[in-house]
């Protein structure tokens, strides 16, 4: 088979590049190890800046997010028995973000994919990337016990932190930065309607909690836990009481329960791979960069990295230029390193540490209220979450 980009990974960022391509003209095959209910089963995070709903309605895939996404204009910091509601709308002139899943949008994605009759292939095996220090890339894959090959100009690796592309690139030319955080997130999915109608974001000595939904009746809820800690030793029960615990009084008092659909726990991490680009292989999204999801930042920088590497390609089929895929790694990166720092901000400000003295305490308690009673400080963290332009 040949193509003109071979996409490795069916997750937001290839669907999302694989929409645009199609859109442009431009023919692309999509890889995936899994199947699509496997990706459609994973629970991720729900809120889009303006500039990836702008991507997602540049690729035909925004019907349904227009008419169920939720506009959200602010969201609160809770801390010391308290709501500071951050006006993000007020303060960055106008701006908001949408809640609206991860999942929802992968699967719109899909629709369209297919509605467009683009080839992806699931359930690949052995997906490798080949030869992209050349001028003649290919990528091979298992089916049954038939090897397969993809020629192609240019190879996108979209294939998330654990993806077969970053993981090709010999070790001398790759440069990673890291950071693990000594703490997880214990998620529950419930159909009851949210506490609140925007986001909580609380700081408690018992640890961090997080009051998020997906719709009017569906609501998601994290707590800050231990690595150590087993989502079967967390009931429903125990979940619910260890979030009220963890929150101001009256939403405490307000809160729904409901049984739980799901449950899980996700480690923190900061990541970052440079460059992003090697020879004729891209990478993309959680490829090259993970984010602690504290600033719901994961998905949006996926986008990011799409919109930079489409305006390349397209430049390339389009004007025969290369000057745009050339200065793909440069942009996406110094865009990925600002959404890297800031997420790591909110991550570091909101939670308890396990190693934290009294120095830190107090540090991080005057940082809060800063950043609750200064309207500069509260204009910088709306800037970053309504999303830096691209
Ligand atoms: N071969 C083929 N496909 C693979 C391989 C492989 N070796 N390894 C992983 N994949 C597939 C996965 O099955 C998955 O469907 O690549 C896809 C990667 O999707 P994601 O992990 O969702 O990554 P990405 O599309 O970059 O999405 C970024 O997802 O993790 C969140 O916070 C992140 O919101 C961000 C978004
Ligand atoms: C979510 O809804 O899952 C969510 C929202 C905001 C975050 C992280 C996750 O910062």
């Amino acid at each position: 088979m040949r193509t003109q980009i071979a996409i490795i990974g069916s997750g937001p960022s290839g669907l999302l590049l694989g929409q645009l391509l199609t859109g442009a003209g431009i023919d692309n095959v999509i890889l995936d190890r899994v199947g699509k209910d496997y990706i459609l089963g994973r629970v991720r995070a729900g809120v889009l800046e303006e500039g990836t709903v702008r991507l997602l309605e540049e690729a035909k895939s925004a019907e349904r997010l227009h008419a169920e996404g939720l506009p959200h204009d602010g969201f609160s910091l809770a801390f010391d028995g308290r709501d500071h509601r951050i006006d993000l709308h007020g303060l960055t002139g106008g701006k908001r973000v949408t809640v609206y899943g991860q999942t929802e949008v992968t699967r719109d994605l899909m629709v369209e994919r297919e509605a467009s009759g683009a080839v992806t292939i699931y359930d690949a095996a052995n997906v490798t990337p080949h030869d992209f220090d050349g001028s003649t890339p290919y990528v091979t894959y298992e089916k049954g016990d038939v090897t397969h090959r993809i020629d192609c100009d240019f190879i996108a690796g979209c294939d998330g932190f654990h993806g077969a592309s970053r993981k090709a690139v010999p070790e001398k030319a790759i440069r990673t930065f890291e950071k693990v955080y000594p703490f997880g997130w214990l998620g529950l999915l419930a159909d009851v309607a949210p506490v609140n109608h925007e986001l909580i974001y609380a700081n408690h000595p018992r640890g961090f909690a997080l009051c998020s939904m997906r719709s009017a009746t569906r609501s998601r809820y994290y707590i800050q836990c231990s690595l150590e800690e087993k989502v079967a030793d967390w009931s429903d029960d125990r979940f619910w009481d260890e979030l009220r615990r963890r929150l101001p009084a009256h939403h405490a008092e307000a809160l729904k329960t409901a049984p739980s659909f799901e449950k899980s726990i996700a480690p923190l991490r900061s990541f970052v791979a440079e460059p992003m680009r090697f020879g004729r292989m891209f990478l993309v999204g959680d490829a090259a960069h993970i984010v602690p999801p504290t600033g719901a930042k994961g998905l949006n920088l996926a986008a990011s990295d799409v919109h930079y590497l489409f305006e390349g390609l397209s430049e390339f089929y389009g004007d025969r230029s290369s000057a745009g895929i050339d200065a793909y790694s440069q942009k996406a990166l110094a865009r990925v390193w600002k959404a890297v720092r800031f997420s790591w901000w909110m991550t570091t400000m909101m939670h308890r540490f396990p190693d934290t003295d009294d120095f830190d305490q107090k540090i991080q308690e005057a940082e809060l209220d800063y950043l609750t009673h200064s309207r500069a400080a509260s204009t910088a963290l709306a800037e970053n979450y309504v999303g830096l332009p691209f």
